[in-house]
């Protein structure tokens, strides 16, 4: 299966995000949490959506929601009949308590129709009846840790292989092509947060979330080619003025860049047949609270009730 690399969907779609720039804009200043999910990448996202043209995206992660905006306004764009649908799952209640009020003024009934948002575990998600039907689906990891890595890639993935897929990975920077501070500052090493100060560098991959390391292994495993953004917004872009001109005008500064800061990937590249962990969903065996709030963090409650629970816990 072809997928138009990230800079090539900005390159396709420059126009439609061009005429769309001022709406996007407007979506980034209601949520107000830049921080979290660049204008850059905004763009970068929306134009990949745009191009691989799913009938389903999952986005695992929605805190404020900047990526589901950015789906459901590429959803409204895309035009797909049957519509596009939004499947978002996340832990957090910030969409309907903060972002929800503030979209209200900005945007009509039919734009949130093809969200289905749920507040829930992502671990104890059924995704197969949800891909029965499924033709082309995008999957946006944005939620951290080592649990939910074995779900997407022992859960997920296996229900996504048979099908055309791409799977964008956030909080992923390609060390080729930016250049963090090389020396450790003032930090330790990254021993397990989620978006922490403390990052590893490993091979080209720089990151502080858990799922970058269990997809180096995934992606070794099944010889499966794990692409970042940037390389391709290098290729296409850095030694080409003429075209990286046309798209800062088109698209401005604050939304056009040649750091992307993720990556993605298809099983659909890799030779078959695929090898997946083991997903076994723990529901029931600790309170929900518990067992995500206290157990994947590196806080001194967290390694006190690690000490002291039984290890089939
Ligand atoms: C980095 S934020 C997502 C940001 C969002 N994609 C955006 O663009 O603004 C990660 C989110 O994943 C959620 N999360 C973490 N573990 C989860 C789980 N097991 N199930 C569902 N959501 C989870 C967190 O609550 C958090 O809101």
């Amino acid at each position: 299966m072809d997928v138009a690399t990230p800079a090539q969907a900005l390159w396709n779609q420059r126009q439609v995000l061009s005429a769309n720039a001022p709406r996007l804009r407007s979506l980034i200043d209601a949520v107000g949490r830049p921080g979290d999910f660049s204008p850059p990448q905004w763009a970068q996202v929306s134009a990949f959506t745009l191009e691989f043209a799913p009938d389903l995206i999952i986005e695992l992660g929605r805190g404020f929601g900047n990526s589901t905006c950015c789906f459901l306004e590429t959803a409204r764009l895309m035009q797909r009949q049957p519509p596009c649908q939004l499947l978002s799952l996340c832990l957090t209640n910030h969409w309907h308590a903060v972002t929800l009020p503030k979209l209200q003024a900005l945007c009509a009934p039919e734009w949130f129709a093809p969200g289905r948002l749920i507040q829930g575990d992502i671990l104890d998600y059924s995704f197969a009846p949800l891909l029965e039907s499924a033709e082309r689906v995008l999957v946006l990891w944005d939620a951290h840790g080592f649990e939910i890595a074995e779900c997407v890639l022992g859960n997920l993935l296996p229900l996504l292989a048979g099908r055309p897929h791409a799977v964008i990975m956030h909080d992923m920077s390609d060390l080729r092509f930016c250049s963090p501070p090389r020396d450790y500052g003032d930090s330790g090493l990254w021993k397990g947060g989620h978006g922490v100060y403390e990052k590893f560098w490993i091979g080209h991959i720089c990151s502080s979330v858990g799922q970058a390391i269990s997809i180096i292994d995934f992606a070794t495993r099944n010889s499966l080619p794990l692409h970042s953004a940037d390389e391709s917004l290098f290729a296409e872009f850095a030694n080409d003025a003429g075209r990286r001109e046309e798209l800062q005008r088109l698209l401005g500064d604050d939304l056009f860049s040649l750091q992307g800061h993720w990556f993605w990937f298809t099983l659909n590249e890799a030779p078959e047949p695929y090898v997946f962990p083991r997903f076994q969903s723990d529901k029931g065996k600790l309170p929900q609270g518990e067992r995500r709030g206290l157990f994947t963090g590196n806080n001194p409650l967290s390694r006190l009730l690690h000490a002291i629970m039984p290890k089939s816990l």
